[in-house]
């Protein structure tokens, strides 16, 4: 839908899940800090989702360190305060200094019932609180089997675009992550990637408009690797990958990371 002359800035983001404890994290971050080089980090934008209570350790090596990687979260409550015991508000976040947040993870979709209302409702939050949500989207194997995709995406999409700002929409970030290929070592080709991708902009298109369109930066996630990185980010509608397992490597993550920083050359 895009040619590759107006390619939006890569975000490569590494999500934790619920590994690594505080200590385990600081080592991770400053592993990450000391190889992660001037070049790789200069065409591309980088953040890793460490668990909630790794966010303060984490922001500390960061900013300590002045190591050029944005934090993340992994989830945030609907609401920004009140009687809602044992969840974590935006606003919460952003005192953190947290820049993006996740949103609408399959996990969280099919492990927590969080269902499309939930979801729009997190957006808000996020954007509420002066974040960036990288809003996940993705189908299963089984609405793929019957050729589903394309409402799936569209309804995911348009329900989590219904409940923002539409001039909030170009800011936002948007992962393409088809359920059946996270955590699988199968990832999606970059053709289907490419297809997914320049669908959902597409419908961002119908939604908002061609400029946000235009700008909204969408990433693809789902066994993504250090081989398979590049190939995906020369896609016209790619825009970044949103990493699970192997964001738990340091040197596989920045490996993601160069590959994703030589593709925009
Ligand atoms: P994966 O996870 O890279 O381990 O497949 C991706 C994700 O859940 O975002």
């Amino acid at each position: 839908m895009t040619d590759a002359g107006s390619k939006r800035r890569p975000l490569v983001s590494g999500n934790w899940k619920m590994n690594f404890d505080h200590l385990q994290a600081i080592h991770a971050a400053r592993d990450l800090g000391l190889r992660v080089q001037p070049a790789d980090a200069g065409p591309v934008d980088i953040s890793v989702h460490p668990p909630f209570t790794d966010l303060r350790s984490v922001q500390s090596v960061i900013e300590g360190e002045g190591l050029p990687i944005a934090l993340g979260a992994q989830n945030c409550a609907v609401e920004d305060s009140g009687a809602f015991t044992g969840e974590v508000s935006a606003a919460m976040l952003a005192k953190l200094h947290v820049e993006y947040v996740i949103v609408g993870h399959s996990e969280r979709r099919q492990l927590f019932g969080e269902s499309d209302e939930v979801v729009a409702a997190k957006l808000k939050a996020v954007l509420r609180n002066g974040m960036t949500p990288i809003f996940c989207v993705g189908e299963t194997v089984d609405e793929r089997e019957v050729g589903l995709t394309r409402d799936r995406l569209a309804s995911q999409v348009e329900h989590g675009l219904g409940a923002v700002p539409q001039g909030a929409v170009a800011t936002m970030v948007i992962a393409y992550e088809p359920v059946w290929a996270i955590g699988t070592g199968q990832p999606a080709t970059p053709e289907d990637a490419q297809e997914a991708c320049s669908w959902i902009r597409e419908v961002v298109a119908r939604s908002v408009g061609a400029d946000p369109a235009g700008q909204v930066r969408i990433q693809y996630g789902g066994s993504v690797n250090a081989d398979n990185t590049e190939p995906l980010l020369r896609c016209a509608d790619v825009d970044g990958v949103l990493v699970g397992g192997a964001s738990l490597d340091a040197a596989a993550f920045v490996g993601i990371v160069r590959a994703a920083a030589i593709a925009t050359r």
